[in-house]
């Protein structure tokens, strides 16, 4: 199913992410660089955090505590819709998921 990541400049990738690839695998896998994964997916580094399009929000898991603390340790503003993209696991309804990255991960 298809994602798309919007940079903080603007700059924008449409990738195609198999059922069951979390989405900063994704990127980091296919040159979506502002996404960095410093701790592999475990939820402990923050270097993943996105922004999640609010039409999309309804549709994700609810974050959970490891999640949620960890938001709290981002570089970029936690905004109301920020999550840990490796915590995000791709699935059909999630077709058409758009991303935006922050201006920074560290
Ligand atoms: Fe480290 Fe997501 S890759 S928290």
């Amino acid at each position: 199913s298809k994602v798309i990541y919007i940079s903080h400049e603007g700059a924008r990738h449409e990738l195609d992410v198999a059922e069951g690839v979390n989405l900063m695998q994704a990127a980091v896998s296919n040159g979506v660089y502002d996404i960095v994964g410093d701790c592999g997916g475990s939820a402990s580094c923050a270097t993943c955090h996105v922004y999640v399009d609010d039409a999309f929000l309804p549709r994700l898991p609810e974050a959970n505590s490891r999640e949620n603390e960890m938001l709290q340790c981002t570089a970029a503003e936690l905004q109301a819709n920020s999550r840990l993209s490796c915590q995000i696991v791709m699935a059909d309804a999630l077709d058409g998921l758009t991303v935006r990255m922050p201006d920074r991960q560290w």
